[in-house]
């Protein structure tokens, strides 16, 4: 890991999807800081796996809450539940999203709102359930996933795409309603991470080199890509940061 911030040692964190892909870096990387770390996912295989895996090394075993972000009396038990185990919360990263491809002429109002929904809503009522802890606390760092992919035009996205920009509008307005509560909100903006998901929906080989070709990076990022930005706006070392959005993206836009 190229940087250490010992202000996250001991400290209560929460991600959201935090059962594989850049969620599962994530977990790691705030548990391997010394974090008390909670993450809620639907899949629980692998979110078993991540636990077992990293209880060996970690100096807090993380805490897995079965969740499905859809149901929001789901998401606010299951974030009670992390207040109580962490004893507190200073860290929120709401990274749980789902980039189905949906095509335009064959979009309900259902399928509209099941994706903003499992992409965007919760993310707010996650914010919500999580800052009167942050508060008693003194403060703390919200950081929402958003994606490039809302600047990139993509037509088979619409949903997607809308919800990851209003992502930039909730973390606007949290940063100037939380900011006097001492808490931080920013986002992140990945480019083309190629996790396990993206390899094997989305992303062919083709497809990895021509979005490499569009990079000034000349290679795939991957998730631990995004431990760096993370981990950096959720610790003091971005302690006059707010209402930002950190593009992460090896230079693709
Ligand atoms: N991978 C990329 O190229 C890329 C690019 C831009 C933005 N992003 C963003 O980064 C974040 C992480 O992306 P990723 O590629 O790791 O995704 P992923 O699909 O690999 O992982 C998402 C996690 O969220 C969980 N999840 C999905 N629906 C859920 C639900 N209803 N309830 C609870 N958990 C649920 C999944 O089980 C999974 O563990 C997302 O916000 C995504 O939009 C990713």
């Amino acid at each position: 890991m190229a940087s250490r911030y010992p202000d996250l040692a001991g400290q209560g964190v929460l991600i959201t999807g935090g059962g594989s892909g850049i969620g599962a870096a994530l977990v790691a990387a705030f548990c391997a800081e010394g974090a008390r770390v909670a993450f809620l996912d639907i899949a629980e295989t692998e979110s078993r796996a991540l636990v077992a895996q990293l209880a060996e090394t970690a100096a807090h075993r993380p805490h897995f809450i079965k969740a499905d972000l859809r149901d929001i009396a789901a998401l606010r038990g299951a974030i009670d539940e992390a207040i109580s185990v962490l004893g507190g919360i200073r860290v929120l990263v709401n990274n749980a999203a789902r980039d189905d491809r949906q095509e335009l002429d064959a979009i309900e109002p259902d399928g509209w709102d099941e994706s903003q929904a499992v992409n965007l809503r919760h993310q707010f009522f996650a914010a919500q359930a999580a800052v009167p802890a942050m508060r008693r606390g003194g403060g703390g760092a919200i950081v929402n996933f958003s994606s490039i992919a809302y600047l990139l035009n993509m037509g088979e996205l619409p949903a997607y795409a809308t919800a990851k920009a209003g992502i930039i509008g909730l973390t606007k307005s949290l940063a100037g309603k939380l900011g006097p509560d001492n808490i931080r909100v920013n986002a992140i903006l990945p480019g083309m991470v190629l996790t396990e998901r993206q390899k094997r929906l989305w992303v062919d080989e083709a497809d990895a080199a021509a979005g490499i070709e569009r990079q000034c990076l000349k290679r795939s990022l991957v998730a631990e890509d995004m431990v760096g930005p993370c981990l950096f706006l959720a610790s003091d070392a971005s302690a006059a940061i707010t209402a930002q959005t950190l593009i992460a993206d090896g230079g693709m836009l």
